[in-house]
C-alpha cells in the first residue's frame, strides 16, 4: 500500500506524542516529536545563559543558532528515540518545567522556526511519517494525507501532565502546571509566525473523556481510510 504523510497538531499535554508514536509503530512509519526539537533549542538557550531572570536575549539566540543541531537517535531500552543536542542526549532535561517555561518564547522566533521546520521537511521526503506539533499541517506538510487536532479540557490536560512530572521525581504543584499548560496554548495560538490553528481539514481529536486505547482505534481507522 502507498505510504502517506500524518500531521498531528494540538494543544498541550493532550496526549500527542503518545498516541502519534502508537500509530506510527502500528503503521510501521517513522515518528518525530516536534516539540522535543523547540525543546532542545530552548535548553540550549538555557545551558549557554541566554536567559536572565526570565528574560531570553532572542538577538544572542538567533546569532548562535548555526552552532545548534539537533539529532534524533534510537534508544533500545526505552524502544523511543531520544532527542540530542550537538551529541549529546538531552531526551530527559528537556522535559522540565523550567524548560516548559520559555519554549513557547523560543518557538515564536521566526529564525529558529524557519531552522528547525528544514529540517522537519527533510525528514518527511520519504512519506510514510507521523509529525506532531503545532504547525506540521498548517505549514510543515499542508499537504499530509491526514491531519488531525487534537484538544482536551485544560484541567485534563494539566493533571495528565502534573502526574508525568510527578512520577519523574519533579518538584512541581499541579497549579504551576496548570499555568504553564494554559500560558503555552495562548503564546502558541496568538504568535504572528505559524501559530497553533484549527485547519478545516483537520480532523478533531478531543481526548478529555477519552482512553488512550479509544484514542489510538480513532486514529487508526482515520489513518487505515487515508490510506
Ligand atoms: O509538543 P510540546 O508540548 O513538547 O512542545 C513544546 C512547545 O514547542 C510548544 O508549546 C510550542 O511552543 C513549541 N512548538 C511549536 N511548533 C511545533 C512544536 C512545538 O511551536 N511544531
Amino acid at each position: 500500500s502507498k505510504k502517506i504523510t500524518i500531521a498531528i497538531d494540538g494543544h498541550s499535554s493532550t496526549g500527542k506524542s503518545t498516541a502519534a508514536k502508537q500509530l506510527a509503530v502500528k503503521l510501521h512509519y517513522v515518528y518525530v516529536d516536534t516539540g522535543a526539537m523547540y525543546r532542545a533549542v530552548s535548553f540550549f538557550a538555557l545551558s549557554e545563559n541566554l536567559i536572565e531572570s526570565g528574560q531570553l536575549d532572542r538577538e544572542k539566540l538567533v546569532e548562535r543558532l548555526p552552532e545548534i543541531k539537533i539529532s534524533f537517535v534510537y534508544n533500545k531500552e526505552t524502544d523511543r528515540a531520544d532527542v540530542y543536542l550537538n551529541g549529546k542526549n538531552i531526551e530527559k532535561e528537556i522535559r522540565t518545567l523550567e524548560v516548559s517555561s520559555i519554549v513557547s518564547k523560543v518557538a515564536e522566533i521566526s529564525e529558529v522556526r524557519a531552522k528547525l521546520v528544514e529540517q522537519q521537511q527533510a525528514m518527511g521526503t520519504e512519506k510514510g511519517i507521523v509529525m506532531d506539533g503545532r504547525d506540521i499541517g498548517s505549514v510543515v506538510f499542508p499537504d499530509a494525507e491526514l491531519k488531525v487536532f487534537m484538544t482536551a479540557a485544560p484541567e485534563v490536560r494539566a493533571e495528565r501532565r502534573y502526574v508525568e512530572l510527578v512520577e519523574r521525581g519533579d518538584d512541581v504543584t499541579l497549579d504551576e502546571v496548570l499555568k504553564n499548560v494554559i500560558e503555552r496554548d495562548h503564546i502558541d495560538s496568538n504568535r504572528e509566525d505559524s501559530p497553533l490553528i484549527q485547519l478545516p481539514e483537520a480532523k478533531l481529536l478531543d481526548t478529555s473523556n477519552m482512553t488512550r486505547e479509544e484514542q489510538f482505534e480513532l486514529l487508526v481507522s482515520w489513518a487505515e481510510a487515508a490510506i
